[in-house]
């Protein structure tokens, strides 16, 4: 059993026994009221010594609190493409997202009682720090409910704002052909995006927002869990060298040039959020912000890793999805085994032919929406009727089939196993981008690697 699982049971048994008891004055700022919750004596919360290091959720707990968390920010924490019960909502959560990993977790180690535990799981797929960010629209940290218990967050976030899609369409996959824009070109601008102050303020902004929502003076163990990016590509072998991603013929190569490129932007994103957790933490008298660095855990579960031929939809141990692939939870994983994650990767649209995208139109609101999905899929309708005799390159062929100028349809391969909720996903347009937006995100068992960084950290924070 997991060592963080078997601390979590540990003191699940604590917790049955000690009753929360603390009362939490919480201002709802929209609507000007104060009202207090969770009845019991104030004086537990001002009793609490503020620790030299944020306390993590394994020790808190012991204290008798009730727990409960949000997760916030982009598909890395939404958990894009990881199976899902029912419908997929349009922030598209998955069932194998680090954040519902460590929610089963939770639950299971309150011994018959999981509802003591609250996840508000907020984080939505193409969210950059302008979506988590307060009194916007879709604003995510307006969606908190402070009326439940919160005592840790979790987030992930950076890779919209640093322009991950850009990259990855004009570097790897070109779904607007010619018009994609140079790979160059794309790396240039996350590069400047990175080294620009912007990111960082609005990251800054973020996390105090985070804070301020939660009432952080009142709870001195609360801290923000950052998790950052790993590294797409094994840079060093030489086979890849030939083999492409590109959806249409004579896509780009994925040259140790082109691999290392892209991997050192991914280590440079997790230094950048390293860097300005740093400076954040600085500006308080304890660490509110712990960053997670996860990369290591991936080495031999990237793309291109030795013996592999790349597109390799087979591969299991490849923790990052292709265009269209399955999950690779194991079974045993709730809900992310078997039927439920092979629906999320394909087949949905087997007995429904229907145009998905209207090359007119559909641009402004998938750049709104910042999800890759319908990004992608748009610009692949917009190449193709820009010129109509485009052909999918030989790796596409098995996952998208131009039905005519301007509309795709999944093929529904003949020897796909399908299960239930293909014929609830057969007419939903969510359904299709995600078939192209879950690309270079982690499948289950990545999820599974992040989420034991997690406990990696915690564990060490502790220890330290
Ligand atoms: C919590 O779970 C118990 C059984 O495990 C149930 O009796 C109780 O009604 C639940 N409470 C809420 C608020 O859902
Ligand atoms: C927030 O959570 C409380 C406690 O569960 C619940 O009663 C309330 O309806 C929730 N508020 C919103 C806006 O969902
Ligand atoms: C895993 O799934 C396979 C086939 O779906 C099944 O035969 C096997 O018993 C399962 N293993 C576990 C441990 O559930
Ligand atoms: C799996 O997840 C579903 C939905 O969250 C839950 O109802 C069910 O109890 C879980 N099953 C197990 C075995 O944990």
């Amino acid at each position: 059993m997991h060592h963080a699982l078997q601390l979590f049971l540990a003191l699940g048994a604590l917790l049955v026994r000690t009753t929360a008891s603390y009362s939490l004055p919480v201002q709802n700022h929209r609507q000007g009221q104060q009202h207090v919750l969770q009845a019991g004596q104030a004086s537990t919360v001002q009793e609490q010594r503020p620790p030299q290091q944020p306390i993590s959720p394994f020790k808190h707990r012991s204290n008798g609190f009730q727990t409960g968390f949000v997760a916030l920010g982009d598909s890395y924490s939404a958990g894009i493409g990881t199976g899902f019960l029912g419908k997929e909502d349009d922030c598209r959560h998955g069932l194998g997202a680090y954040p519902q990993l460590i929610a089963n977790d939770l639950a299971a180690s309150q011994h018959g009682s999981p509802n003591i535990t609250s996840a508000q799981l907020l984080a939505c797929t193409g969210a950059t720090t302008q979506q988590v960010l307060a009194g916007g629209e879709d604003s995510q940290i307006d969606k908190l409910n402070t009326s439940l218990p919160t005592d840790f967050a979790l987030l992930s976030l950076g890779g919209n704002d640093l322009g991950f899609f850009e990259v990855m369409n004009s570097c790897v996959f070109r779904f607007y052909s010619f018009y994609s824009g140079t790979c160059e070109t794309a790396l240039e601008h996350s590069r400047a995006a990175l080294e620009s102050d912007e990111f960082a303020v609005r990251l800054e902004i973020t996390i105090t927002e985070i804070l301020d929502a939660v009432r952080w003076e009142k709870k001195p163990w609360f801290f923000i869990t950052m998790t950052g990016y790993a590294r797409f590509f094994d840079a060093t072998t030489e086979a890849c060298d030939d083999m492409s991603f590109g959806v249409w013929w004579n896509g780009p190569r994925l040259t140790r040039e082109l691999r290392a490129r892209m991997n050192d932007l991914v280590l440079a994103v997790n230094n950048k959020i390293r860097y300005t957790v740093g400076l954040i933490n600085a500006k308080f008298s304890t660490d509110k912000v712990l960053f997670v660095d996860h990369d290591d855990l991936w080495d031999g579960h990237r793309f291109c890793e030795s013996g592999v031929v790349e597109p390799d939809y087979e591969r299991g141990d490849t923790w990052f999805f292709l265009v269209g692939g399955a999950d690779n939870a194991r079974n045993g994983t709730n809900g992310t085994s078997t039927g439920i994650s092979r629906n999320t990767g394909g087949g949905g649209q087997r007995n429904s032919p229907t145009a998905l995208v209207d090359p007119a139109t559909c641009l402004e609101p998938a750049q709104r929406s910042g999800d890759w999905g319908a990004q992608a899929l748009c610009y692949m309708a917009m190449a193709k009727q820009r010129d109509p005799s485009l052909r999918p390159s030989p790796a596409m062929e098995r996952v998208v089939l131009p039905l005519s100028r301007d509309a795709f349809l999944l093929p529904g391969r003949e020897d796909d196993e399908v299960g239930d909720g293909d014929v609830l996903a057969g007419n939903s347009m969510w359904y299709v981008p995600t078939y192209y937006g879950k690309t270079f995100h982690p499948r289950t068992r990545g999820h599974e690697a992040i989420r034991d960084a997690v406990y990696r950290a915690w564990r060490e924070m502790e220890e330290a």
